[in-house]
């Protein structure tokens, strides 16, 4: 079993609490400001290589009338979310803070602070609060042009990158991190979006340098000592943060330590409202890719984009509440739950917490499912499918597992057969719970 690091060593960052976070396992992501409305893509800008002035045009029309903070942490905490995680800015620019360092922003748009509308909310329903902050800014005159940029096909790029001063720009990232941190009280995590630290096509990427990742990170701990931060500075951190693929083990930095990890997954591959696109996960399909992440020590930041009112769709809204009513009945499987030793038999993920195993079944096999425990075997005192919580028989009294005309055989000694009804349960994963004799559950390491 691997172990994410201690809070508070050097690969965790100084001060960091992550005890609630590899807790909590799922957390809600929402991408939320001026592409909405555009509803292509939050990357709409510079897919289109809109210019600055015709962009704009979104901030004007921009009207959240239906953006709803406590609906959407109701949304979050009815789906077995401990946190959420909402766009102060994204790469356009625009802030959904009443920042004093631009007038681009809901404050002087629409008069709304979005930023303390959810905080608020989060923090009166008992969530932990996640704040998403750009550090791309193509809004921003001193942010230079580059090949991410919507200018970088401009006849004049290159000259209009001569009069841009990326230490200004610095200081106006330093500022509103600033504001971040002072004006809304604790806020637990901070996800830092993104470095990009090669050139290409002649032109230089961004670099750590570019944002004074040190100085940075500095500055948030020092504002918020406890906040956990992820790694986009281009920095280490206190986590990892794969996107939109399934990491297949416990990740690891290129030494072999373990690292705390969070997986960030889309609905339909955009994470701005994208009116369009319908490559939809179902909720089965989430639920397996959040237990696959728990299986491995990850945690599951799911991401809606709320559309160009500020409103969830009700697909969106319908997926959540599919997903929340699996996690009502098993959630114990998942929050407070990591990795296990235990081998996966084929199309299955195990989670464990102490005194607990969880085998997910991805897949409905007839009659028998073998796990090979080893010395665990003598540990089962029970098994259950946890959301009816109906025995499951098992081999456990039987350890010589001799074959019969109907009863399988050929199982290595410390293997446990778990009798599964022929009938699947009507859940989106059937979870098996095996309660073990000791805390320790013998040779499995525990998960606090
Ligand atoms: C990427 C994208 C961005 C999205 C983010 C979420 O870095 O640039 O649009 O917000 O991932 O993790």
């Amino acid at each position: 079993m691997t172990q994410p690091p201690v809070p508070g060593t050097a690969a965790a960052g100084a001060g960091a609490q992550l005890d609630w976070f590899t807790q909590a396992r799922f957390g809600l992501f929402v991408h939320f400001g001026l592409y909405s409305v555009a509803a292509r893509h939050e990357w709409v800008m510079t897919r289109e290589q809109i210019p600055v002035a015709d962009y704009e045009r979104y901030a004007q029309v921009f009207d959240p009338d239906r953006f709803d903070a406590p609906a959407l942490v109701r949304a979050a905490q009815e789906a077995g979310m401990g946190y959420v995680v909402l766009t102060t800015k994204h790469h356009d620019g625009f802030a959904l803070w009443d920042t004093r360092e631009s007038d681009y922003s809901t404050q002087t748009t629409v008069g709304r602070d979005l930023v303390a509308e959810l905080v608020e909310a989060a923090r009166a329903a008992g969530l932990r609060v996640g704040l998403y902050h750009s550090l791309i800014d193509w809004h921003h005159p001193d942010f230079t042009i580059d090949y991410h940029h919507p200018q970088r096909d401009a006849a004049d790029a290159r000259e209009l990158n001569a009069g841009k001063d990326m230490a200004r720009y610095r200081a106006y990232l330093h500022a509103q991190v600033r504001e971040l941190l002072t004006g809304y009280g604790q806020i637990d995590y901070l996800f830092f979006d993104f470095t990009y630290a090669e050139d290409v096509d002649g032109w230089r990427g961004k670099y750590p340098q570019d944002w004074d990742a040190d100085g940075l990170l500095a500055l948030v701990r020092e504002l918020q000592p406890g906040i956990v931060v992820n790694d986009r500075l281009g920095i280490p951190a206190d986590l990892v943060t794969p996107e939109q693929y399934q990491p297949d083990a416990p990740m690891t930095a290129a030494d072999g330590t373990p690292q705390v990890w969070e997986g960030c997954q889309t609905l339909n591959g955009s994470w701005g409202y994208d009116r369009d696109n319908t490559a939809f996960k179902t909720p089965d399909l989430l639920v397996r890719m959040l237990v696959d992440t728990v299986s491995k020590d990850g945690n599951l930041l799911l991401n809606v984009g709320p559309d160009g009112r500020g409103a969830l769709s009700p697909r969106d809204a319908a997926t959540l509440t599919a997903i929340g009513g699996w996690m009502d009945l098993h959630h114990r499987a998942v929050i407070g739950a990591g990795a296990s030793d235990v081998p996966a038999p084929p199309a299955t993920v195990v989670t464990q917490r102490p005194g607990r195993l969880y085998v997910h079944l991805l897949a409905w096999p007839f009659g028998h499912l073998h796990l090979h425990l080893s010395g665990l075997a003598d540990d089962v005192l029970h098994a259950q499918l946890l959301h009816d919580a109906s025995e499951i028989r098992t081999s456990r009294t039987d350890p010589s597992q001799a074959a019969w005309n109907t009863t399988p055989g050929g199982q290595p000694p410390g293997t446990l057969t778990l009798h599964l009804p022929t009938t699947r349960p009507d859940v989106l994963v059937p979870v098996v719970e095996i309660f073990l004799k000791s805390e320790d559950g013998g040779a499995t390491t525990p998960r606090t």
